[in-house]
């Protein structure tokens, strides 16, 4: 948590009071740095595929620089671009688009999903207002909420409901202070996956409440691609067309293309929203980097059997990562259907007084493996495992784990 203000000399804005630094990229510059001072750490903590760019991206970025794509770019980005991304999001919303197909207006290219959704928080959000968040959450949710002046409410959404809110527990989260629902499925840490009638069912609420009118959905879909189990990804407006006119649906090519450094995501939303959007924008950043756009654009165009075999191997990796961890008797595995994480609950192991962020600092020093503490994604009982690493690091890394839990 940000402490600021506290000395004497020019003051700090206010804004950053109560807002937390990212636990994730935190850990992960300890781990880089344990890494460089010779220390052999299996590293759980990824948060981005292992795989490379693909190559057609690749080439799409050098035909760029010799193309001399050097200029500013639109705001809302390159038009090819967002053609691209609405036929996608077409693609996804098929119940929507064949009545109300998507176009490049409605569409803002960002720096990553993470920009999308800030600007998406910053352009709906008065003081005071309400967001209601399944929890467990994706850690920079709140943060973005408070940010943006808004007050996060939590839903629990326990292991046991296979970390999933339920119809009666968003009906009785709903109020007359509540200005958004977050979504996001697959999810990032959980791994939870809402099929279609459940997603459907979730909109049944929303269009019976009181409340109902005066809500924005914001639908985090960034890990479409990455289905595990048997359901399959179902986007929110695919469930629920009626809401075409209050979702904001989230989306990028870091997960999917395995192109976190590049920068690249966006929003597809109703043409009010996106303007406002793409003021805060026009204000802040500017368009995105002109080269990413283009590697977007290749990458958009690949079909999709180019990436079954990424998909096939990370459901490999789960698989490995779960039957190992499962030796550890004490530790509460839960199945993961989508994304590449494993959300386990490690209750059972902690000292008194301690929680998910003293547990993990133990198990860095004392078993050299490096994992994400849960309490800051909103339960302090689990931990977040990444398979998004090669097999002989699963296997070590839970070997190691196993070992230190049994001796403890
Ligand atoms: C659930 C979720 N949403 C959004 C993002 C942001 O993605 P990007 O790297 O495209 O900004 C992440 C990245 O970890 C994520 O896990």
């Amino acid at each position: 948590m940000m402490q600021l203000n506290k000395e004497s000399g020019p003051q700090l804005s206010r804004r950053l009071d109560g807002v937390s630094e990212s636990a994730t990229l935190k850990l992960n510059a300890t781990v880089q740095q344990m890494k460089t001072q010779g220390v052999d750490v299996v590293n759980l903590t990824a948060g981005e595929p292992d795989f490379w760019v693909p190559e057609a991206a690749k080439k799409a970025v050098i035909d760029a620089v010799h193309g001399n794509q050097s200029k500013y770019t639109p705001v809302a980005g390159l038009p090819a671009l967002r053609e691209a991304i609405a036929s996608k999001t077409n693609d996804q919303q098929k119940s929507l688009s064949s009545s109300r197909p998507w176009k490049a207006a409605h569409v803002l290219v960002t720096n990553g999903g993470k920009q999308a959704l800030f600007n998406a928080l910053m352009a709906i959000l008065n003081p005071g207002d309400e967001v209601l968040i399944p929890s467990p959450y994706w850690l920079s949710y709140p943060e973005m909420v408070k940010l943006a002046g808004g007050i996060p409410k939590f839903i629990p959404a326990s292991g046991r409901q296979g970390f999933k809110i339920t119809p009666d527990q968003l009906q009785n989260a709903m109020g007359p202070h509540v200005k958004v629902l977050i979504l996001n499925s697959p999810s990032n840490p959980t791994g939870a996956l809402y099929s279609k009638d459940e997603y459907r069912a979730l909109g049944d609420v929303l269009a019976q409440s009181p409340f109902g009118k005066n809500i924005w959905i914001l639908s985090d879909e960034i890990y479409d691609r990455i289905v595990l189990g048997a359901t399959p990804f179902c986007s929110f407006l695919e469930a629920n067309p009626a809401w075409v006119d209050q979702t904001i649906t989230i989306n990028g090519v870091s997960k999917s293309a395995a192109m976190t450094g590049w920068r690249l995501g966006w929003s597809v939303a109703p043409e009010k929203v996106t303007q406002a959007m793409l003021t805060l924008q026009g204000q802040s950043t500017s368009g995105v980097n002109a080269l990413s756009q283009w590697a977007a654009i290749a990458a958009l165009k690949l079909p999709e059997s180019d990436f079954v075999e990424q998909v096939s191997s990370f459901r490999k990796r789960r698989d490995l990562l779960l039957e190992n961890l499962k030796k550890a008797r004490k530790i509460d595995v839960y199945i993961p259907e989508g994304a590449f994480y494993a959300f386990v609950g490690i209750g059972q192991y902690l000292r008194s007084g301690e929680d998910s962020m003293g547990f993990a600092q133990r198990v860095l020093e004392e078993a050299q493996v490096a994992v994400v503490p849960g309490t800051p994604f909103g339960d302090p009982e689990f931990v977040r495992l990444s398979f998004a690493t090669d097999e002989r690091s699963i296997l070590e890394g839970c070997q190691r784990l196993v070992r230190y839990l049994d001796a403890v």
